[in-house]
């Protein structure tokens, strides 16, 4: 059976809601509050990234003999590289503590915008690909690596707030009696972060 890659779309969307939080409260002259979202942001964008690199998209390399497939993908890291400068830029903003330098919400723009470009790309040419050339058995390393890190337990809530109907039904990929122990654990540890 294929692998279903919404989350991957899923996760894009709450990736965009996140920074526009994080602008939210800089405008609103809140460098904690923002803080506290840009770290979430920071740190699950940096990790999808690393899983996508070190997981996905080296096997379709490996295994498509389609010179178009293959510069698909090199755009795509290249792509990571490109988001890689801007996040640093603005993952240096929020270093420290005190108030944001002048130029943070210029950052944040910035990112948004070859975020917003990045994710419509993947999702429009990469997400085929990998549904071509990957299968259930090579997402379980990738899944690993995605649960590793003090925050995998907050992505499921991250996604559904503020997300579409189909997103709500993120939780829908645990199995039944995991997903009724898990739920509200996850809500109340989501919760608690912006607390
Ligand atoms: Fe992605
Ligand atoms: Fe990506």
């Amino acid at each position: 059976m294929a692998v279903d890659f919404a989350m991957n779309g899923m996760l894009h969307r709450a990736f965009l809601r996140e920074l526009d939080r994080v602008q939210e409260r800089v405008e609103a002259g809140d460098p904690a509050g923002a803080r506290r979202h840009y770290a979430l942001f920071s740190q699950l964008l940096h990790q999808h990234h690393e899983g996508e690199d070190t997981y996905l998209f080296p096997l379709v390399v490996q295994r498509s003999t389609d010179e178009q497939e293959t510069a698909t993908i090199a755009a795509l890291e290249a792509e990571h590289e490109q988001l890689q400068a801007a996040l640093a830029a603005c993952d240096d903003d929020f270093a420290g503590s005190g108030p944001l330098p002048e130029g943070t919400v210029a950052d944040l723009t910035a990112l948004r915008m070859v975020l917003a470009a990045h994710c419509a790309h993947e999702e429009a040419d990469g997400e085929p690909l990998l549904a071509k050339y990957i299968s259930k058995a090579d997402m379980k390393e990738f899944n690993d690596f995605n649960r590793q890190g003090d925050l995998s337990m907050l992505v499921f809530p991250w996604i559904a707030d503020g997300g579409s109907a189909a997103d709500q039904k993120v939780y829908d990929v645990l199995p039944g009696p995991v997903r009724l122990f898990l739920k509200p654990v996850m809500q109340r540890k989501y919760r608690a972060y912006f607390r």
